[in-house]
């Protein structure tokens, strides 16, 4: 699934820059200041806007008027950014630059996409704290930009609840196989952006794939939605496996949803509108499981509209990515985005593979059938003539080669449960899917339409070296059913990972999440392995992804939200990040599946480490950061007035006598940057931290000090007389030893202490 949709994505891309003729579609960010006093619209920005287009309509027109067409507003943005889209040709940006309050114009780009059993892997219990009747009944609603809704789901369903909130404006549009009557006092809204997604690829929506309406066609936004918000369902399971309850994080939640990804991905244009919207129409939370290549925030544009919502209160929650495990490939890493990477639960649905020499090996599978008998073993040139045949490519097989056997087939280039079907229709009798080194022991469970298991690098490898070396290798392939208590979290090979690019003075990803085999509710349509073949219907799935593991944390922050109404998104997000766990539920540090040597996972993999909800209810101490304290971020790494006024929407002068540095923004961990030759060089940052816990506390740090720095902390105690007071300290990094191997990083963590509080930073050193 999520090779899939990465390999679309680079297709599209290539396409997409040949089909590009003349127009294409811009953001275009204006300053608000500068709005002219002669356009007589006060509640709206809108006829401003319009008066620009026809502005450099009429100026770039030609003699002949043919040649050019004319410039197309989109939409207007004026709640979380301040501008519009607009389809435009060179000529027209040349006009537009010129415009008084013009701040830029960023291509349109496309986004991609990116639970029975996690409530209680949490510690989310019912009746209990979090979960406690009283926190759930207050009202607090979560936004969802995904690929729609099935609305019929039971987990959508809303027996039980009480009325729409006042406060409420959204509405619930009509469209193919969608009507008002499909939203509910659960489901409150549904929306549909597509403008900017026909102008992207130059045709309108196709109606045999996507459903023009808020209706899903591809699963992934019902999945995401219940994993967040969805009921309560009692007996949940896929095809008998991972039997149990299911349910969203905050499950009284209401739901809005705004479908923004179509078959072919997600436009930014598009993303745009309905944040803006969203915002107006009154979400607390917006959950967001798409993402683009990383870049600068002042031309990132989820980044700009987020530090717009998260202006009016909204906290935003992304996926970190899919394209781990290579360094610096996380995205989405705004320091006021809540950047969430993906790991496993204990849940488990193993199977073993024999080899004809007796060695076995354990994998994963939710193909849950009979064992098969011990069968011939192919694999590449023995299972077809073509190249492509390893990786089990549609017509690469040779039936009279694989007929009654097993294939191996190299994860990759296809969808997993599509190499299934290539061996089935070539006659197979069943396959395994070896792992090469990056995707290390990560193991997918995935639907298979014949017996099928998914095995780790290390097992990959010896069955290699086995196929090679006999004359006649065998196989069987037995599965067990679903499994609990396996070492948990373990990394994600495919989690995205950092150090940031774009903003390496913060450590990101911030928290990582349950998102491999994920089980939440399903379109009843589509079948579970996406296949056109497969005639199977299922009411939940499972999946993997950053796009699973998001959802858990937006709906984790709805329950903070509904206990602490007063709570900005930046205290939110220090509540989550303090409180995480970096143990394994065997007490050990969590690993990462990405290793063949069973190294650990480190910050860059988990940010500052598991959520834990009920100890992020009761943090103790918060790290919270106001505009101001970002726009003073923005002046720190060197960003033009330009560039700064687009995210502050507004006059921001400098300051030039603060001393400031990007290692002063009160994010709740720290990243510190040191010159490969620096001896004896000192850094010292400064935190501000509110008390939420107790109104009489007095904290004390203990400290985990990174290799090669020594860390000083300025005061070691903190005394607090009441509640929302605020202490700060200071943190001093000296670099101690001598010339380390640029890149080199090393690791530690400062902790606050006060009884049952321990309010947790990790810090990162990097020598550059
Ligand atoms: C729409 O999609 C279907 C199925 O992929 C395809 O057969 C058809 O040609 C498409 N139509 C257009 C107008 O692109
Ligand atoms: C394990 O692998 C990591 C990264 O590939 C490497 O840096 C480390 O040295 C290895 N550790 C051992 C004990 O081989
Ligand atoms: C910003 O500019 C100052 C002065 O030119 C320089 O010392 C500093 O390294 C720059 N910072 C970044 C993040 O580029
Ligand atoms: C670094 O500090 C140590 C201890 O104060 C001192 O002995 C040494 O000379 C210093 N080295 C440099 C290069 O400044
Ligand atoms: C932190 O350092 C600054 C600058 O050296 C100093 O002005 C301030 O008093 C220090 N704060 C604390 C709490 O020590």
């Amino acid at each position: 699934m999520i090779f899939r949709i990465l390999f679309l994505f680079l297709v599209l891309m290539v396409t997409n820059s040949i089909a590009l003729a003349d127009q294409q579609t811009y953001i275009v960010h204006m300053d608000k200041t500068k709005i002219k006093a002669s356009i007589h619209s006060k509640d709206s920005s809108k006829a401003w806007f319009e008066s620009i287009i026809d502005f450099i309509s009429e100026a770039s027109m030609p003699e002949d008027k043919e040649e050019i067409l004319a410039p197309q507003l989109l939409y207007a943005y004026e709640t979380s950014l301040f501008g519009f889209a607009a389809h435009l040709s060179k000529k027209h940006l040349k006009y537009l630059n010129q415009m008084d309050g013009f701040l830029s114009a960023i291509p349109d780009e496309l986004s991609t996409l990116h639970t029975t059993y996690t409530p209680h892997f949490l510690g989310l219990k019912n009746g209990r704290s979090l979960w406690s009747s009283s926190n759930l009944a207050t009202n607090v609603i979560i936004g969802v930009l995904d690929s729609g809704i099935w609305p019929e789901h039971t987990s959508f369903q809303d027996s039980g609840m009480s009325p729409v909130p006042s406060h409420w404006k959204g509405v619930c549009e009509q469209g193919t196989k969608f009507s008002s009557s499909n939203c509910n006092k659960k489901l409150i809204g549904a929306r549909v952006y597509f403008k900017g997604y026909e102008k992207f690829f130059g045709k309108k929506i196709n109606e045999t794939v996507d459903y023009l309406s808020p209706r899903d066609s591809q699963g992934h936004g019902t999945h995401t939605a219940a994993t967040a918000g969805g009921n309560v369902v009692k007996n949940a399971n896929l095809l008998g496996q991972a039997r149990g309850t299911a349910s969203g994080m905050r499950y009284t939640s209401r739901i809005a949803v705004y479908k923004v990804c179509w078959s072919s991905g997600c436009t930014n244009s598009d993303v745009l509108a309905a944040m803006d919207q969203a915002v107006s129409d009154g979400v607390d939370v917006l959950s967001l499981s798409l993402g683009s290549i990383p870049k600068p925030f002042y031309s990132d544009s989820i980044a700009i509209a987020s530090f717009g919502t998260t202006k009016k209160g909204v906290l935003v929650a992304c996926s970190a990515g899919n394209s781990g495990p290579f360094p610096s490939t996380v995205g989405n890493g705004a320091p006021w985005i809540m950047t969430v990477a993906a790991s496993s639960t204990d849940r488990t649905f193993p199977t073993k593979v024999k080899l004809g020499n007796g060695q076995s090996f354990k994998g994963s599978s939710l193909y849950q059938g009979k064992k098969t008998n011990q069968l011939p073993l192919v694999y590449g040139e023995s299972a077809g003539t073509k190249k492509e045949a390893q990786y089990c490519i549609g017509g690469s097989l040779d039936s009279k080669l694989v007929h009654g056997k097993i294939v191996a087939c190299e994860r990759g280039i296809n969808g997993r449960t599509e190499k299934g079907e290539v061996v089935k229709v070539a006659g197979g009798a069943g396959m395994i899917l070896l792992n090469n080194d990056y995707q290390g022991e990560e193991l997918f469970s995935d639907p298979h339409i014949l017996p099928a298991t998914s095995l780790g690098a290390s097992a990959s490898k010896t069955i290699r070296g086995y196929i090679q070396s006999v004359k006649k290798p065998t196989a069987s392939i037995s599965f067990m059913g679903t499994k609990f208590g396996d070492p948990a979290p373990v990394m994600a090979a495919f989690s995205s990972r950092g150090p940031s690019l774009v903003g390496p003075d913060i450590i990101k990803p911030d928290v990582t999440a349950p998102g491999v085999n994920i089980l939440a509710a399903w379109p009843a349509k589509i079948s579970p392995s996406f296949l056109m073949s497969d005639k199977r219907k299922v009411l939940f799935n499972i999946l993997s992804g950053t796009s699973m593991s998001c959802p858990h944390v937006s709906g984790i922050a709805a329950l903070l939200k509904s206990l602490h109404k007063d709570w900005s998104p930046a205290a939110i997000k220090s509540a989550l990040m303090t409180t995480a766990y970096i143990l394994n539920n065997k007490g050990a540090p969590i690993s990462d599946m990405a290793s063949t040597n069973s190294s650990l996972a480190t910050p860059f993999a988990f940010g500052s480490g598991h959520v834990n909800p009920v100890s992020a209810s009761d943090p103790g101490l918060v790290y919270d950061i106001s505009t101001k304290d970002y726009l003073n971020y923005f002046c720190t790494i060197n960003y033009t007035s330009s560039q700064i006024a687009l995210l502050s929407r507004g006059k921001f002068v400098c300051s030039k006598k603060a001393v400031l540095q990007a290692g002063d923004l009160n994010y709740p961990s720290f990243a510190v940057l040191f010159g490969r030759n620096a001896l004896n060089a000192s850094m010292t940052y400064k935190r501000v931290v509110t008390n939420v816990g107790k109104p009489q506390s007095a904290y004390a740090v203990k400290m985990e000090q990174p290799n090669g720095v020594t860390v000083t902390i300025e005061p070691r105690k903190l005394k607090f007389e009441k509640l929302g007071q605020k202490l700060s300290y200071n943190v001093t990094f000296l670099a101690i030893g001598g010339a380390r191997v640029p890149g080199t990083t090393s690791f530690g963590s400062i902790i606050w202490v006060c009884g049952r509080y321990k309010v947790r930073s990790p810090m990162v050193v990097t020598w550059q």
